[in-house]
């Protein structure tokens, strides 16, 4: 495991460029990667990566390495990348993931079995009720079992709920989707219940979005994902965890720590475990220097951290993409000055930037789980 230690004044660096006082005078220090921070807590650490980025870049999979304990496919076990016609599955790239993630000792999260995005073209077509519902848990089944015993968790279903009207004109927020609209609101339900019997150990998640910030949207998001999971519950239903994506902004002003708080220890009341699930904070919106922008994703990292990681039903925290040079957002929240976009613990030359040792330092001061 490479060991970090250093120490770098970034105030200092910033008075020589001529910058006001940043966000918070952030100085890098600390030990361990970051799974061993987190681990030291009774935490994990992981990150998302692409297929086949481990095997091509021989710098970032030192990274990871050195950094994670378990890492999620950010596209191999999606529909569009597993099932290339309706009678046919291919696992070859997720077979890969796998493989890969076992020899280096690394645990592995699935994502998502349900979503409404992501889907192969022939999907497209009118199924009808009952064939769409046999599609469904033919689907959950073959994957999850394929799979038994390997995976740490998986996102049965991503994002059913979205508040917005042009999402959803119900009164619970069930977005529009291939299987509300084919199969019914009992398809999450079905999902959660395919997958129980196709694995009997691992942890089944729900994995939304939007549930952070002090707005009425978020407001209006985190009771609707509330009332679905007490629905969930009542039914039955083998719901173990709350994914939480976490995609962060850090020109976003509205974080509420005690409301964001709150909704962690109402989420841990029903008897859920909570993962921070696709940890990132863009620095899109954010005007200055790169030294300035690290400051205000670094300053973000914290709030949400040092506030999420003391709900000890907070069981881990993982990044969507550990390094700049891989973030999902370069490609769909370029900078107005063109800028390359920074939201990651590691810059795009493996480098651990400010929010690196933000989020280590929530990790070494967050409660020891037992
Ligand atoms: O693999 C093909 C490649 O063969 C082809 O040449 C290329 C053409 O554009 O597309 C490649 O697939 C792309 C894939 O990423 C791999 O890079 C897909 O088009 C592209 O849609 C896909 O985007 C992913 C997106 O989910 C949709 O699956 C992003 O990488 C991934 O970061 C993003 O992750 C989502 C989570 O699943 C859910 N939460 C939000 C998060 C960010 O949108």
């Amino acid at each position: 495991m490479l060991r970090r230690t250093f120490i770098t004044s970034t105030s200092a660096g910033l008075a020589a460029l001529g910058l006001g006082p940043p966000f918070g005078s952030w100085r890098l220090r600390g030990q361990g990667g970051l799974q061993s921070r987190a681990a030291a807590r009774g935490l994990f650490f992981g990150c998302s990566l692409r297929t086949g980025l481990l095997e091509q870049d021989q710098a970032f999979a030192q990274a990871v390495f050195a950094e994670c304990g378990l890492i999620v496919p950010e596209t191999a076990f999606k529909w569009d990348h597993l099932r290339p016609s309706e009678g046919q599955f291919d696992f070859s790239q997720a077979d890969r993931f796998v493989d890969v993630a076992r020899t280096h000792g690394l645990k592995i999260r699935g994502h998502a079995l349900v979503w409404y995005r992501a889907l192969p073209p022939w999907l497209g077509g009118q199924f009808g009720g009952a064939r769409a519902a046999t599609l469904l848990q033919q689907h959950i089944t073959t994957t999850v079992a394929r799979y038994r015993g390997k995976m740490e968790s998986w996102d049965v279903v991503n994002e059913a709920i979205d508040p917005s009207a042009t999402r959803s004109h119900r009164p619970d927020g069930l977005s529009a989707s291939l299987w509300l609209d084919q199969v019914g609101p009992g398809y999450i339900a079905d999902a959660f219940h395919a997958a129980r019997e196709a694995d009997p150990d691992v942890l089944l998640v729900y994995n939304d979005n939007h549930m952070e910030y002090d707005t009425s949207y978020f407001d209006r998001k985190r009771a609707m994902v509330l009332d679905l999971l007490r629905k969930l519950k009542d039914q039955g239903a083998p719901v173990g965890a709350l994914g939480m994506q976490s995609h962060m902004d850090a020109a976003e002003t509205r974080f509420n720590p005690t409301k964001y708080r709150q909704f962690l220890a109402d989420v841990a009341s029903l008897g859920l475990k909570i993962i921070l699930s696709e940890v990132d904070v863009s620095d899109e919106k954010v005007a200055g220097p790169a030294p300035v922008r690290d400051q205000a994703v670094a300053s973000a990292y914290s709030a949400l951290l040092s506030t999420a990681l003391d709900e000890r039903s907070v069981i881990g925290v993982i990044t969507w993409g550990l390094s700049d040079r891989y973030t999902w957002l370069t490609k769909d929240h370029t900078r107005t000055d063109r800028q390359p976009i920074r939201p990651l613990p590691l810059d795009d030359a493996m480098h651990p930037k400010l929010a690196y040792d933000a989020i280590g330092g929530a990790f070494d001061a967050a409660p020891v789980r037992v």
